[in-house]
Protein backbone atom coordinates (compact mmCIF):
# COMPACT_ATOMS: atom_id res chain seq x y z
CA UNK A 1 0.00 0.00 0.00
CA UNK A 2 1.61 3.48 -1.17
CA UNK A 3 2.00 5.40 1.92
CA UNK A 4 2.33 8.80 2.77
CA UNK A 5 2.80 11.77 5.55
CA UNK A 6 -0.03 14.11 4.01
CA UNK A 7 -3.07 13.10 1.35
CA UNK A 8 -5.04 16.22 0.19
CA UNK A 9 -7.80 15.64 -1.70
CA UNK A 10 -8.72 18.35 -3.79
CA UNK A 11 -6.02 20.15 -6.40
CA UNK A 12 -7.89 23.56 -6.73
CA UNK A 13 -6.13 26.63 -5.15
CA UNK A 14 -6.14 25.81 -1.22
CA UNK A 15 -4.72 21.80 -1.91
CA UNK A 16 -2.43 22.72 -4.70
CA UNK A 17 -0.69 25.32 -2.16
CA UNK A 18 -0.66 23.58 0.78
CA UNK A 19 0.70 21.11 -0.90
CA UNK A 20 3.62 23.32 -1.89
CA UNK A 21 4.40 24.53 1.38
CA UNK A 22 3.91 21.03 3.00
CA UNK A 23 6.19 19.19 0.80
CA UNK A 24 9.00 22.16 1.10
CA UNK A 25 8.82 21.86 4.23
CA UNK A 26 10.07 17.98 3.94
CA UNK A 27 6.46 16.37 4.18
CA UNK A 28 5.88 13.47 1.60
CA UNK A 29 2.48 14.62 0.08
CA UNK A 30 0.12 12.86 -2.67
CA UNK A 31 -2.57 15.39 -3.67
CA UNK A 32 -5.62 13.83 -5.63
CA UNK A 33 -8.18 15.28 -7.98
CA UNK A 34 -11.00 13.97 -9.79
CA UNK A 35 -11.57 16.78 -12.50
CA UNK A 36 -9.71 15.99 -15.44
CA UNK A 37 -8.35 19.91 -15.78
CA UNK A 38 -6.39 21.35 -12.88
CA UNK A 39 -7.42 24.15 -10.82
CA UNK A 40 -10.52 25.58 -13.00
CA UNK A 41 -11.35 27.96 -10.51
CA UNK A 42 -7.86 29.52 -10.60
CA UNK A 43 -8.17 29.28 -14.49
CA UNK A 44 -11.74 30.87 -14.88
CA UNK A 45 -11.33 33.70 -11.61
CA UNK A 46 -11.16 37.39 -12.32
CA UNK A 47 -12.82 36.68 -15.63
CA UNK A 48 -9.44 34.61 -16.70
CA UNK A 49 -6.82 37.08 -14.64
CA UNK A 50 -7.73 35.75 -11.01
CA UNK A 51 -8.09 38.46 -8.83
CA UNK A 52 -5.53 36.87 -6.10
CA UNK A 53 -6.41 38.44 -3.13
CA UNK A 54 -6.79 42.10 -2.18
CA UNK A 55 -4.47 44.93 -0.63
CA UNK A 56 -7.48 46.09 1.62
CA UNK A 57 -7.76 42.87 3.83
CA UNK A 58 -7.20 44.06 7.68
CA UNK A 59 -6.02 40.53 9.71
CA UNK A 60 -6.99 42.21 12.66
CA UNK A 61 -10.61 43.18 11.89
CA UNK A 62 -11.80 39.74 9.34
CA UNK A 63 -15.76 40.20 10.35
CA UNK A 64 -15.59 43.25 7.40
CA UNK A 65 -14.70 41.42 4.25
CA UNK A 66 -15.33 37.88 5.66
CA UNK A 67 -18.82 35.80 6.55
CA UNK A 68 -19.37 32.73 8.76
CA UNK A 69 -20.81 31.99 12.04
CA UNK A 70 -17.56 32.12 13.66
CA UNK A 71 -16.74 35.32 12.27
CA UNK A 72 -13.12 35.77 14.09
CA UNK A 73 -12.48 32.17 13.05
CA UNK A 74 -10.06 33.31 9.99
CA UNK A 75 -8.03 36.12 11.89
CA UNK A 76 -5.10 33.80 12.79
CA UNK A 77 -4.22 32.41 9.49
CA UNK A 78 -5.42 35.68 7.84
CA UNK A 79 -2.79 37.35 9.96
CA UNK A 80 0.33 34.74 10.00
CA UNK A 81 -0.19 34.10 6.14
CA UNK A 82 -1.51 37.66 4.52
CA UNK A 83 -1.87 38.91 1.59
CA UNK A 84 1.62 41.04 0.88
CA UNK A 85 3.22 37.05 2.15
CA UNK A 86 1.29 36.00 -0.92
CA UNK A 87 2.42 39.51 -3.08
CA UNK A 88 5.54 38.26 -2.43
CA UNK A 89 5.01 35.24 -3.40
CA UNK A 90 3.73 36.31 -7.21
CA UNK A 91 6.78 38.92 -7.39
CA UNK A 92 9.28 36.14 -7.13
CA UNK A 93 7.53 33.71 -9.45
CA UNK A 94 8.06 37.20 -11.71
CA UNK A 95 4.28 37.14 -12.57
CA UNK A 96 2.99 40.81 -13.45
CA UNK A 97 0.08 42.60 -11.45
CA UNK A 98 -1.86 45.56 -11.04
CA UNK A 99 -4.69 46.60 -8.53
CA UNK A 100 -7.92 47.55 -9.98
CA UNK A 101 -10.90 49.07 -7.89
CA UNK A 102 -10.86 48.84 -4.04
CA UNK A 103 -7.46 47.38 -3.38
CA UNK A 104 -7.98 43.62 -6.06
CA UNK A 105 -5.10 42.61 -7.49
CA UNK A 106 -4.96 40.73 -10.71
CA UNK A 107 -2.32 39.21 -12.99
CA UNK A 108 -1.79 41.34 -16.22
CA UNK A 109 -1.71 38.43 -18.42
CA UNK A 110 -3.74 35.25 -17.35
CA UNK A 111 -4.65 32.89 -14.56
CA UNK A 112 -2.62 30.00 -15.80
CA UNK A 113 0.77 32.14 -14.36
CA UNK A 114 -1.00 31.55 -11.07
CA UNK A 115 -1.71 27.66 -11.82
CA UNK A 116 1.78 27.68 -13.15
CA UNK A 117 3.51 29.25 -9.66
CA UNK A 118 1.33 26.52 -7.60
CA UNK A 119 2.80 23.80 -9.73
CA UNK A 120 6.25 25.18 -9.68
CA UNK A 121 5.88 25.12 -5.92
CA UNK A 122 4.42 21.84 -6.03
CA UNK A 123 7.04 20.45 -7.71
CA UNK A 124 9.68 21.96 -5.49
CA UNK A 125 8.15 20.00 -2.22
CA UNK A 126 8.07 16.77 -4.69
CA UNK A 127 4.40 16.31 -4.88
CA UNK A 128 3.06 13.44 -6.43
CA UNK A 129 -0.39 14.25 -7.88
CA UNK A 130 -3.35 12.03 -9.01
CA UNK A 131 -5.49 13.47 -11.10
CA UNK A 132 -7.93 12.55 -12.69
CA UNK A 133 -8.51 9.79 -9.30
CA UNK A 134 -11.30 9.43 -6.93
CA UNK A 135 -11.73 8.87 -3.56
CA UNK A 136 -14.75 5.85 -2.72
CA UNK A 137 -13.75 5.72 0.83
CA UNK A 138 -11.94 7.37 3.66
CA UNK A 139 -11.49 5.13 7.08
CA UNK A 140 -9.14 6.04 10.13
CA UNK A 141 -7.44 2.86 11.28
CA UNK A 142 -4.93 2.64 14.15
CA UNK A 143 -3.87 6.70 13.80
CA UNK A 144 -4.05 6.61 10.06
CA UNK A 145 -5.82 7.73 7.35
CA UNK A 146 -6.43 5.19 4.77
CA UNK A 147 -8.14 5.90 1.62
CA UNK A 148 -9.97 3.72 -1.41
CA UNK A 149 -9.15 5.21 -4.51
CA UNK A 150 -9.43 4.22 -8.40
CA UNK A 151 -5.78 4.03 -8.44
CA UNK A 152 -5.38 1.79 -5.07
CA UNK A 153 -5.94 1.83 -1.61
CA UNK A 154 -3.33 4.73 0.16
CA UNK A 155 -2.45 5.42 4.06
CA UNK A 156 -0.96 8.70 5.34
CA UNK A 157 -1.13 10.57 8.82
CA UNK A 158 -2.79 13.42 7.97
CA UNK A 159 -5.57 14.08 5.32
CA UNK A 160 -6.47 17.50 4.30
CA UNK A 161 -9.74 18.18 2.84
CA UNK A 162 -9.61 20.97 0.33
CA UNK A 163 -12.68 20.17 -2.02
CA UNK A 164 -13.87 23.41 -2.25
CA UNK A 165 -17.65 24.76 -2.48
CA UNK A 166 -20.53 23.46 -4.72
CA UNK A 167 -20.69 26.22 -7.27
CA UNK A 168 -20.21 25.20 -10.93
CA UNK A 169 -20.76 21.72 -10.80
CA UNK A 170 -19.85 21.29 -14.71
CA UNK A 171 -16.03 22.02 -13.10
CA UNK A 172 -15.61 19.42 -11.03
CA UNK A 173 -17.40 21.03 -7.67
CA UNK A 174 -18.86 18.10 -5.20
CA UNK A 175 -20.29 17.61 -1.72
CA UNK A 176 -17.48 15.31 -1.03
CA UNK A 177 -15.77 17.57 1.62
CA UNK A 178 -19.08 18.31 3.79
CA UNK A 179 -19.57 14.55 3.30
CA UNK A 180 -16.75 13.72 4.84
CA UNK A 181 -17.40 16.04 7.48
CA UNK A 182 -20.27 14.56 8.38
CA UNK A 183 -18.91 11.43 8.48
CA UNK A 184 -16.15 11.81 11.06
CA UNK A 185 -19.69 13.50 13.00
CA UNK A 186 -18.76 17.50 12.31
CA UNK A 187 -21.36 19.98 11.97
CA UNK A 188 -21.88 21.48 8.24
CA UNK A 189 -23.71 24.87 8.57
CA UNK A 190 -26.20 24.77 5.61
CA UNK A 191 -24.89 26.13 2.19
CA UNK A 192 -25.96 28.24 0.41
CA UNK A 193 -25.09 30.11 -2.88
CA UNK A 194 -23.18 33.35 -2.63
CA UNK A 195 -21.67 36.29 -4.83
CA UNK A 196 -24.84 35.51 -6.90
CA UNK A 197 -27.01 37.20 -8.84
CA UNK A 198 -30.23 37.68 -7.63
CA UNK A 199 -33.44 36.55 -9.69
CA UNK A 200 -37.68 38.31 -9.62
CA UNK A 201 -40.69 37.28 -10.44
CA UNK A 202 -40.93 36.46 -14.12
CA UNK A 203 -44.41 38.56 -14.30
CA UNK A 204 -43.25 41.44 -11.70
CA UNK A 205 -40.29 41.67 -13.41
CA UNK A 206 -41.51 42.41 -16.71
CA UNK A 207 -41.06 46.47 -16.68
CA UNK A 208 -37.22 46.31 -15.88
CA UNK A 209 -36.45 43.14 -18.18
CA UNK A 210 -36.01 45.84 -20.66
CA UNK A 211 -33.29 47.56 -19.23
CA UNK A 212 -31.29 43.97 -19.52
CA UNK A 213 -27.49 44.95 -19.89
CA UNK A 214 -27.68 48.34 -18.33
CA UNK A 215 -25.01 49.16 -15.42
CA UNK A 216 -25.04 52.24 -12.77
CA UNK A 217 -23.63 53.04 -9.63
CA UNK A 218 -25.75 52.65 -6.59
CA UNK A 219 -26.01 51.61 -2.90
CA UNK A 220 -27.62 48.50 -2.05
CA UNK A 221 -28.80 47.11 1.81
CA UNK A 222 -30.24 44.44 3.43
CA UNK A 223 -31.05 43.31 7.07
CA UNK A 224 -32.85 45.09 9.62
CA UNK A 225 -31.93 47.79 12.13
CA UNK A 226 -29.85 45.30 14.06
CA UNK A 227 -27.91 43.52 11.12
CA UNK A 228 -27.57 45.54 8.12
CA UNK A 229 -25.39 45.44 5.41
CA UNK A 230 -24.75 48.07 2.67
CA UNK A 231 -22.15 48.16 -0.36
CA UNK A 232 -22.15 51.16 -2.47
CA UNK A 233 -20.68 49.11 -6.15
CA UNK A 234 -22.42 48.80 -9.09
CA UNK A 235 -25.96 47.29 -9.81
CA UNK A 236 -26.23 45.36 -13.48
CA UNK A 237 -29.83 44.67 -14.83
CA UNK A 238 -30.22 41.02 -16.21
CA UNK A 239 -32.97 39.42 -18.54
CA UNK A 240 -34.26 37.13 -14.94
CA UNK A 241 -33.09 40.11 -12.25
CA UNK A 242 -29.92 42.06 -10.85
CA UNK A 243 -26.76 41.44 -11.01
CA UNK A 244 -23.18 43.50 -11.03
CA UNK A 245 -20.72 43.62 -8.64
CA UNK A 246 -23.55 45.36 -5.80
CA UNK A 247 -26.01 42.39 -6.08
CA UNK A 248 -23.17 39.96 -6.05
CA UNK A 249 -21.60 41.54 -2.43
CA UNK A 250 -25.49 41.82 -0.90
CA UNK A 251 -26.63 38.18 -1.98
CA UNK A 252 -24.11 36.68 0.30
CA UNK A 253 -26.22 38.53 3.47
CA UNK A 254 -29.43 38.42 1.81
CA UNK A 255 -31.82 36.22 2.79
CA UNK A 256 -34.65 34.35 0.97
CA UNK A 257 -37.86 36.12 1.74
CA UNK A 258 -36.09 39.57 2.73
CA UNK A 259 -36.28 43.07 0.86
CA UNK A 260 -33.25 44.54 -0.82
CA UNK A 261 -33.34 48.06 -0.51
CA UNK A 262 -31.64 50.58 -3.61
CA UNK A 263 -30.80 53.51 -3.98
CA UNK A 264 -30.65 54.24 -7.93
CA UNK A 265 -29.06 57.73 -7.25
CA UNK A 266 -27.06 57.45 -4.30
CA UNK A 267 -24.88 60.64 -5.09
CA UNK A 268 -27.91 63.41 -5.78
CA UNK A 269 -30.10 64.99 -3.79
CA UNK A 270 -32.65 63.78 -6.48
CA UNK A 271 -36.13 65.62 -5.15
CA UNK A 272 -34.61 68.52 -4.13
CA UNK A 273 -32.71 68.47 -7.82
CA UNK A 274 -36.02 67.80 -9.60
CA UNK A 275 -38.15 70.45 -7.78
CA UNK A 276 -35.17 73.45 -8.88
CA UNK A 277 -35.61 71.78 -12.36
CA UNK A 278 -39.22 72.37 -12.22
CA UNK A 279 -39.02 76.39 -11.81
CA UNK A 280 -36.42 76.90 -15.12
CA UNK A 281 -37.25 74.12 -17.39
CA UNK A 282 -39.63 72.80 -19.72
CA UNK A 283 -38.25 69.44 -20.56
CA UNK A 284 -39.96 65.80 -20.24
CA UNK A 285 -39.27 64.55 -16.62
CA UNK A 286 -37.91 62.18 -18.34
CA UNK A 287 -35.12 63.99 -20.03
CA UNK A 288 -34.68 66.01 -16.44
CA UNK A 289 -34.49 62.89 -14.64
CA UNK A 290 -31.99 61.60 -17.26
CA UNK A 291 -29.04 64.40 -16.26
CA UNK A 292 -29.06 62.52 -12.89
CA UNK A 293 -29.35 58.39 -14.20
CA UNK A 294 -29.31 57.08 -16.81
CA UNK A 295 -31.73 57.74 -19.82
CA UNK A 296 -32.59 54.33 -20.50
CA UNK A 297 -33.44 54.28 -16.69
CA UNK A 298 -35.32 57.15 -16.63
CA UNK A 299 -37.12 56.37 -19.65
CA UNK A 300 -38.32 53.07 -18.62
CA UNK A 301 -38.94 54.61 -14.61
CA UNK A 302 -41.39 57.03 -15.53
CA UNK A 303 -43.44 54.63 -17.24
CA UNK A 304 -44.76 53.25 -13.95
CA UNK A 305 -46.87 56.79 -13.50
CA UNK A 306 -48.67 58.96 -16.03
CA UNK A 307 -47.70 61.70 -13.11
CA UNK A 308 -44.50 61.46 -14.56
CA UNK A 309 -45.22 61.46 -18.17
CA UNK A 310 -45.24 65.24 -18.60
CA UNK A 311 -42.96 68.48 -18.79
CA UNK A 312 -41.03 68.78 -15.70
CA UNK A 313 -42.84 71.99 -14.90
CA UNK A 314 -46.54 70.66 -15.14
CA UNK A 315 -45.45 68.17 -12.83
CA UNK A 316 -46.81 68.51 -9.35
CA UNK A 317 -44.44 69.07 -6.58
CA UNK A 318 -46.17 65.44 -4.86
CA UNK A 319 -45.24 63.73 -7.95
CA UNK A 320 -41.94 64.46 -8.38
CA UNK A 321 -40.95 64.14 -4.86
CA UNK A 322 -42.58 60.66 -5.30
CA UNK A 323 -40.67 59.79 -8.08
CA UNK A 324 -37.37 60.65 -6.09
CA UNK A 325 -38.22 58.81 -3.40
CA UNK A 326 -38.92 55.71 -5.58
CA UNK A 327 -35.70 55.79 -7.15
CA UNK A 328 -33.77 56.37 -4.07
CA UNK A 329 -35.66 53.66 -1.74
CA UNK A 330 -36.87 51.31 -4.24
CA UNK A 331 -37.84 47.46 -2.04
CA UNK A 332 -37.64 44.88 -3.59
CA UNK A 333 -37.87 41.08 -2.43
CA UNK A 334 -35.95 38.63 -4.80
CA UNK A 335 -37.67 35.47 -5.38
CA UNK A 336 -34.11 33.88 -5.77
CA UNK A 337 -30.61 33.39 -7.08
CA UNK A 338 -29.55 32.02 -10.39
CA UNK A 339 -27.84 29.33 -7.52
CA UNK A 340 -24.61 27.01 -8.21
CA UNK A 341 -24.75 27.47 -11.72
CA UNK A 342 -23.80 31.30 -11.18
CA UNK A 343 -21.92 31.59 -7.43
CA UNK A 344 -18.64 32.32 -7.30
CA UNK A 345 -18.72 31.19 -4.06
CA UNK A 346 -20.81 28.57 -1.07
CA UNK A 347 -21.37 30.48 2.08
CA UNK A 348 -21.60 27.86 4.78
CA UNK A 349 -19.77 24.62 5.25
CA UNK A 350 -18.00 22.81 7.78
CA UNK A 351 -18.36 24.18 11.29
CA UNK A 352 -15.42 26.21 12.72
CA UNK A 353 -16.23 25.75 15.95
CA UNK A 354 -15.04 22.28 15.67
CA UNK A 355 -11.51 23.33 13.91
CA UNK A 356 -8.35 24.79 15.55
CA UNK A 357 -7.97 28.39 13.57
CA UNK A 358 -4.38 27.32 14.03
CA UNK A 359 -4.22 24.25 12.43
CA UNK A 360 -7.50 23.92 10.79
CA UNK A 361 -7.60 20.61 12.67
CA UNK A 362 -10.89 19.06 13.49
CA UNK A 363 -10.65 18.77 17.48
CA UNK A 364 -13.36 15.46 16.66
CA UNK A 365 -10.12 14.22 14.81
CA UNK A 366 -6.69 14.76 15.31
CA UNK A 367 -4.96 14.15 11.63
CA UNK A 368 -8.27 15.69 10.02
CA UNK A 369 -8.00 18.86 8.15
CA UNK A 370 -10.27 21.72 6.37
CA UNK A 371 -9.03 24.43 4.08
CA UNK A 372 -10.53 26.52 1.31
CA UNK A 373 -13.87 27.41 1.02
CA UNK A 374 -15.03 23.70 2.65
CA UNK A 375 -15.15 25.82 5.36
CA UNK A 376 -17.27 28.26 6.88
CA UNK A 377 -15.49 31.15 5.73
CA UNK A 378 -16.85 33.26 2.96
CA UNK A 379 -14.97 36.29 1.55
CA UNK A 380 -16.52 39.54 -0.26
CA UNK A 381 -15.63 39.50 -3.90
CA UNK A 382 -12.55 40.99 -4.88
CA UNK A 383 -9.70 38.33 -3.84
CA UNK A 384 -10.77 37.25 -0.53
CA UNK A 385 -11.77 33.98 -1.30
CA UNK A 386 -8.78 33.39 -2.61
CA UNK A 387 -6.66 35.02 0.25
CA UNK A 388 -8.55 32.43 2.66
CA UNK A 389 -7.59 29.42 0.19
CA UNK A 390 -3.68 30.42 0.96
CA UNK A 391 -3.95 31.92 4.02
CA UNK A 392 -5.99 28.86 5.53
CA UNK A 393 -3.43 26.28 3.43
CA UNK A 394 -0.40 27.58 4.96
CA UNK A 395 -1.73 27.48 8.82
CA UNK A 396 -2.49 23.62 7.90
CA UNK A 397 0.77 23.12 6.17
CA UNK A 398 2.73 24.82 9.01
CA UNK A 399 1.15 22.77 11.28
CA UNK A 400 1.41 19.06 10.25
P1 LIG B 1 -11.40 25.01 -5.45
O1 LIG B 1 -12.79 24.99 -5.99
O2 LIG B 1 -10.42 25.95 -6.03
O3 LIG B 1 -10.78 23.54 -5.56
C1 LIG B 1 -11.47 22.41 -5.15
C2 LIG B 1 -10.88 21.23 -5.91
O4 LIG B 1 -11.42 20.05 -5.36
C3 LIG B 1 -11.25 21.23 -7.39
O5 LIG B 1 -10.08 21.08 -8.17
C4 LIG B 1 -12.18 20.04 -7.54
O6 LIG B 1 -12.06 19.38 -8.79
C5 LIG B 1 -11.71 19.15 -6.40
N1 LIG B 1 -12.73 18.21 -5.95
C6 LIG B 1 -14.02 18.45 -5.66
N2 LIG B 1 -14.64 17.32 -5.30
C7 LIG B 1 -13.70 16.34 -5.34
C8 LIG B 1 -13.74 14.94 -5.09
N3 LIG B 1 -14.88 14.33 -4.76
N4 LIG B 1 -12.60 14.24 -5.25
C9 LIG B 1 -11.45 14.85 -5.66
N5 LIG B 1 -11.37 16.15 -5.92
C10 LIG B 1 -12.48 16.90 -5.76
N6 LIG B 1 -12.12 34.22 -5.71
C11 LIG B 1 -11.26 35.24 -5.62
O7 LIG B 1 -10.70 35.47 -4.55
N7 LIG B 1 -10.98 36.02 -6.72
C12 LIG B 1 -11.57 35.79 -7.94
O8 LIG B 1 -11.25 36.47 -8.94
C13 LIG B 1 -12.53 34.76 -8.02
N8 LIG B 1 -13.23 34.55 -9.18
C14 LIG B 1 -14.11 33.51 -9.26
C15 LIG B 1 -14.83 33.33 -10.45
C16 LIG B 1 -15.71 32.27 -10.56
C17 LIG B 1 -16.53 32.10 -11.81
C18 LIG B 1 -15.87 31.36 -9.47
C19 LIG B 1 -16.78 30.19 -9.57
C20 LIG B 1 -15.17 31.56 -8.29
C21 LIG B 1 -14.29 32.64 -8.17
N9 LIG B 1 -13.61 32.89 -6.97
C22 LIG B 1 -12.75 33.95 -6.90
C23 LIG B 1 -13.74 31.98 -5.82
C24 LIG B 1 -12.51 31.06 -5.76
O9 LIG B 1 -12.34 30.46 -7.02
C25 LIG B 1 -12.70 29.99 -4.69
O10 LIG B 1 -13.08 30.57 -3.48
C26 LIG B 1 -11.41 29.21 -4.50
O11 LIG B 1 -11.06 28.56 -5.71
C27 LIG B 1 -11.58 28.18 -3.39
O12 LIG B 1 -10.43 27.40 -3.33
P2 LIG B 1 -10.53 25.87 -2.87
O13 LIG B 1 -9.21 25.30 -3.11
O14 LIG B 1 -11.16 25.80 -1.55
O15 LIG B 1 -11.57 25.23 -3.90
Amino acid sequence: MDSFDVVIIGAGAAGLFCAGVAGQLGLSVLLIDHAPKLAEKVRIAGGGRCNFTNRELDPRAPHKHFLGENPHFCRSALSRYTAQDFIDLVRRHGIPFHEKHKGQLFGDRSSEDFIRMLLAECDAGGVVRWQPASVQAVRQAAERWELDTDRGTVQSARLVVATGGLSIPQIGASDFGLRLARQFGHRVIDPRPALVPLTFDGEAWQPYAQLAGLALPVRVETGDKKQRMAFDEDLLFTHRGLSGPAILQISSYWRPGTPLRLDLAPSENLGAELLQAKARSKRLVANELASHVPARLADAWVQQDASWQRPVNEASDKALVALATRLSQWELVPTGSEGWRKAEVMAGGVDTRELGSQSMESRRHPGLHFIGEVVDVTGWLGGYNFQWAWSSAWACAQAM
